[in-house]
């Protein structure tokens, strides 16, 4: 009988510190998640020096509940994984930190992970007939991109955003409409009470590629605002909330349905904080239908950052053999593919 395989899991790339349990890579025996949203709620957005402050005070007590919550002691574990980038280095810094000091005092090896490859593997927790090859639309606050997913441990990069990610996008719409941090939420709420063919606005043109580019976009919602204003017209925020996410959704969903047909895939999964969003859930469900593939996205909780899409992504990497040095640097600007 094979042994079982259980990864500890950190993550400390942005505003959340986060600790799992995961169990043969698709078992999930604790997810413990300390969000900062209340904390930079107040500034508009995250601040990095206090992110990094608050990492410092959470990180230990996430680690030592997810550990207990799952009853299974640090000598029972058989890796630690942890995010070593994309994100903020004082805030990646932190769980690395962590994660090296761990890894150094019980023995264990040691498993640098990339965040949005965590992302992707998110959506292995929550169907257990997901394999490779699929497509991955990956949607976070700093990313966005279409990824070939070949194997558990190869990925191929089609394309990505010429300027703004997408979770960026919702993020600064929601602040000209004055919703609070974080924007893509709240600007998915407003939305619900909008009409969202009310207000045609653009998608960029890119020709027949992988790319994205949402700063045109933006930057007309901004424009239509500023407008209105000056005219001193009344402005249907809902409605600009609404026709804003059709634009973007509608933008995200055409290039998806465009790398089905290219690759001719059968399965697209969604990855990333924007993959929330039921609107691009439900429209890329039924376009990907139409072009013949099927659409798996990971469960809400997963889908924004959490430690478990770290175990998990982890736990492919052990099975490969693959470890990191214990002097592994952050590195804020890790690439994807
Ligand atoms: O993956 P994530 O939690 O952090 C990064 O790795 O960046 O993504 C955060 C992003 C934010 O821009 C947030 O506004 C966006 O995901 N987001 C959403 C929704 N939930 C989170 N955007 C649109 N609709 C949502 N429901
Ligand atoms: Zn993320």
């Amino acid at each position: 009988m094979n042994k079982d395989i259980y990864i500890l899991g950190i993550e400390s790339s942005c505003d959340e510190t986060a600790a799992a349990v995961v169990k043969n890579g698709r078992e999930v025996l604790s997810n413990i998640i300390a969000s900062q949203v209340p904390i930079h709620r107040k500034y508009g957005g995250v601040v990095p020096e206090i992110a990094s402050r608050n990492h410092i005070r959470n990180v230990l007590p996430v680690i030592d509940e997810a550990l207990a919550k799952a009853d299974v002691p640090l000598e029972k574990i058989d890796a630690v994984a942890v995010t070593y980038g994309p994100g903020l280095v004082g805030a990646l810094l932190v769980g690395l930190s962590a994660a090296k000091a761990l890894a150094w005092a019980a023995d264990k090896p040691l498993i640098g992970v990339n965040h949005l490859e965590g992302h992707v593997f998110a959506n292995f927790l929550n169907d257990a007939d997901l394999k490779p090859p699929f497509l991955a639309l990956v949607v976070s606050g700093g990313h966005t991109a279409l990824l070939v997913v070949k194997d558990y441990n190869s990925f191929e990069l089609l394309g990505q955003t010429r300027d703004d990610a997408a979770g960026e996008a919702f993020d600064k719409v929601a602040r000209v409409l004055c919703l609070p941090y974080p924007g893509g939420p709240e600007v998915e709420k407003l939305a619900l009470e909008g009409n969202p063919l009310a207000i045609d606005f653009p998608r960029a043109k890119l020709g027949d590629n992988f790319e994205f580019s949402f700063s045109g976009l933006k930057s007309a919602v901004i424009n239509y605002l500023h407008n209105k204003q000056q005219a001193g017209e009344d402005v249907s925020r809902a409605d600009v909330a609404a026709s804003f996410q059709h634009a973007i959704v509608d933008a995200l969903v055409q290039k998806s349905v465009h790398a089905i047909k290219q690759t001719g895939l059968k399965e697209i999964v969604l990855a990333g904080g924007v993959s929330a969003n039921k609107t691009l859930q439900e429209t890329l469900a039924k376009a990907a239908e139409r072009a013949g593939a099927r659409l798996v996205h990971p469960t809400p909780i997963l889908c924004t950052d959490n430690a478990v899409m770290i175990a998990c992504r982890g736990y492919f990497m052990y099975v490969n053999g693959e470890k990191s040095p214990l002097d592994l640097n952050a590195v804020p600007s890790l690439k994807l593919g």
